[in-house]
């Protein structure tokens, strides 16, 4: 038996035995629908270097001049790749087989650190997305979020019917504090889990990278999906070297074995 064939047989049963098990995704899971990664060598930042970490901060200083930019869709070299990536993604079979272990109840939550709705194009519904969805708005201060189609501004810059606070995308930018409303749910959903899918995440940034090492410190099992090693590499039970499109609906399949005694 192969390396991979021992460490999914390994991941199967930790996701079989698990009672809540949660996935931590990252930009990784959808490199098999067209999207770029950030980083991994071939990554937006290794390529365009990583954004100022001030947007945010700029963007509330002149929010008029931000939207009349983003109206303008004049934006930077990697968000024209990105936004193009994007716009023509579909769900890949990782995705897929994500939304099935879903409803088939292995898989409680996800915590995904993508925009790209693609986990609920592929049927997925338990997920918090810590760094937001572009398909949304969001009022930085009392947090309600609409459809971008079904938010239209009456002034410029849009401000909140409820609250008159900043309308902005739900994307969260660099410098901007993750919302408190999925801020406490990973918190929460971390808390829970007995295991984690480490799914297609560099593990580099913070507040996200935290959430398996409180599984872990609980007790709970990592289960690495990722070509490349990471910083919680070493913190994992089963570490399945390959991509996520691949390696999921094979783990799906195993778990059913598992499952069904076959
Ligand atoms: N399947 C699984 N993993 C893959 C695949 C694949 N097909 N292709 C690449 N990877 C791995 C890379 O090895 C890398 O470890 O996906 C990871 C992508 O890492 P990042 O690009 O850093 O993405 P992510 O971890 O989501 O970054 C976190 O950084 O800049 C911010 O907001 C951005 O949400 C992003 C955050």
């Amino acid at each position: 038996m192969t390396n991979i064939d021992e460490q999914l047989e390994t991941a199967a049963r930790i996701v079989s035995e698990s009672s809540y098990l949660i996935a931590l995704v990252g930009a990784g899971m959808s490199k098999e629908s067209g999207i770029p990664t950030f980083r991994g060598g071939d990554g937006l930042w290794d390529k365009h270097g990583e954004p100022p970490m001030d947007g945010y901060q700029r963007m509330l200083a002149d929010p008029a001049a931000w939207w009349a930019e983003r109206q303008a869709q004049r934006q930077s070299q990697a968000g024209d790749e990105l936004t193009r990536a994007i716009e023509e993604a579909k769900p890949n079979p990782g995705h897929i087989a994500l939304a099935e272990m879903e409803r088939r109840g292995y898989l409680k939550h996800i915590i995904t650190q993508n925009i790209d709705n693609l986990h609920q194009e592929a049927g997925s519904e338990a997920i918090t997305e810590i760094h937001g969805n572009r398909t949304k708005m969001r009022c930085v201060n009392c947090v309600r979020r609409w459809g971008r189609d079904e938010f239209v501004p009456k002034d410029m810059p849009p401000r909140c019917p409820d609250c008159e606070g900043l309308v902005k995308s739900d994307t969260v930018m660099f410098g901007e504090p993750i919302p408190p409303d999925a801020l406490e749910s990973c918190f929460r959903e971390a808390q829970r889990a007995d295991a984690v899918l480490l799914l297609g995440t560099s593990a580099a940034v913070y507040p996200a990278a935290e959430f398996p090492v409180i599984v872990y410190r609980n007790g709970g099992k990592l289960i690495e999906v990722n070509p490349q090693e990471t910083p919680l590499s070493e913190l994992c039970s089963a570490v399945l070297r390959a991509p996520s499109g691949h390696v999921l609906p094979a783990l799906l399949e195993e778990v059913g074995k598992l499952d069904t005694g076959s």
